[in-house]
């Protein structure tokens, strides 16, 4: 019984309170062509995630409902409109928010394939000039407006970037230009906090505690000093209503194990459960 409510307690804490999730998108580019399909997905996400949208029409329309395909925490569009581009990202029925994607689709001939998610710094990253019949044999690349430079294959690939990279990217070849999109690096992080991606998330029960961030540990120990204390508290104050309730010689040490010990596990159990549903998201 006590078991129970510890894990679930454990769980709540470490899984079903993460009020943190990332969105990734398939093509992994923030531009992509008109008719073209896309797929997102809310990663390290538990239930009640959706993705979400702001368009030039619309404000924080929900996959699956207003538009888009939804399963899970995953979201296809089988086929982008230009009327899609916007701000996607994923929510919470509580309303936490993930990291925010821009995507822009084009009606047009030519689009620049960057990262939609932000490269890390001393990352390799590569642009792409795309047309839409095939790779041009040649483009020019903008920064911020101002060309940086012509590479004869359509790539352009960016050496160990740093935070003076970022800028407004887009590219142009004889037949047009592609829309602009931000490139945006970010520090190193200087403790190994974030798990690499994985494929498929573990069910939130199997293991609650191979998910625990280091945090999540201090504010899991946090929890337990106060349900300690809360703990003693009822067990202090049922053994003093007992004292007073029965024989006043029994001593309180001598209380043999039986109704009592019943009673405060069930008080145990209540305290352990209010606890858990305050945590349960
Ligand atoms: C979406 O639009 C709403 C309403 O205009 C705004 O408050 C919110 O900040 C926008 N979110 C993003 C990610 O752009
Ligand atoms: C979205 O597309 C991916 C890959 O094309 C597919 O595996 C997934 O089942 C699709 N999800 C939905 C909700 O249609
Ligand atoms: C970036 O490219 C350079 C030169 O091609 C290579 O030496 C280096 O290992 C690459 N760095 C990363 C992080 O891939
Ligand atoms: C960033 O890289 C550019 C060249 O790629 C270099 O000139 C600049 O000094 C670097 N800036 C920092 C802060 O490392």
């Amino acid at each position: 019984m006590k078991d129970t409510s510890l894990l679930l307690l454990l769980s709540s804490l470490c899984c079903c309170s993460t009020d943190s999730a990332r969105l990734t998108v398939t093509p992994s580019s923030s531009q992509v062509f008109r008719d073209e399909p896309v797929s997102l997905r809310c990663e390290d996400a538990s239930e009640g995630w959706t993705v979400r949208r702001n368009t030039s029409r619309e404000k924080r329309t929900e996959c699956g409902v207003d538009w888009g395909r939804s399963a899970g925490s995953s979201c296809n569009i089988s086929s982008m409109d230009p009327r899609d581009s916007g701000e996607y990202w994923c929510e919470s029925t509580e309303g936490s928010t993930s990291n925010t994607i821009t995507i822009t689709v084009s009606g047009g001939s030519v689009i620049l394939q960057s990262p939609a998610l932000p490269v890390m710094e001393g990352d390799n990253v590569t642009l792409t000039c795309r047309t839409k019949m095939a790779d041009p044999p040649s483009a020019d690349f903008y920064k911020d407006g101002v060309s940086i430079r012509t590479d004869s294959d359509g790539h352009m690939t960016l050496l160990h970037v740093n935070r003076s990279d970022e800028g407004l990217y887009k590219c142009r070849v004889q037949k047009g230009e592609s829309p602009e999109s931000r490139l945006s690096v970010s520090e190193k992080p200087t403790t190994t906090t974030m798990d690499p991606p994985t494929t498929s998330s573990p069910p939130p029960t199997s293991s609650p505690l191979s998910t625990c961030s280091p945090h999540l540990v201090f504010r899991l120990i946090c929890h337990l000093v106060v349900l300690y204390c809360i703990s003693t508290f009822l067990m202090v104050s049922l053994y003093r209503q007992r004292a007073r309730g029965s024989d006043p010689s029994v001593s309180v040490v001598m209380t043999p194990p039986t109704h009592a010990e019943q009673g405060l596990d069930d008080d145990y159990d209540d305290v352990m459960s209010a606890v858990t549903t305050e945590h349960q998201f």
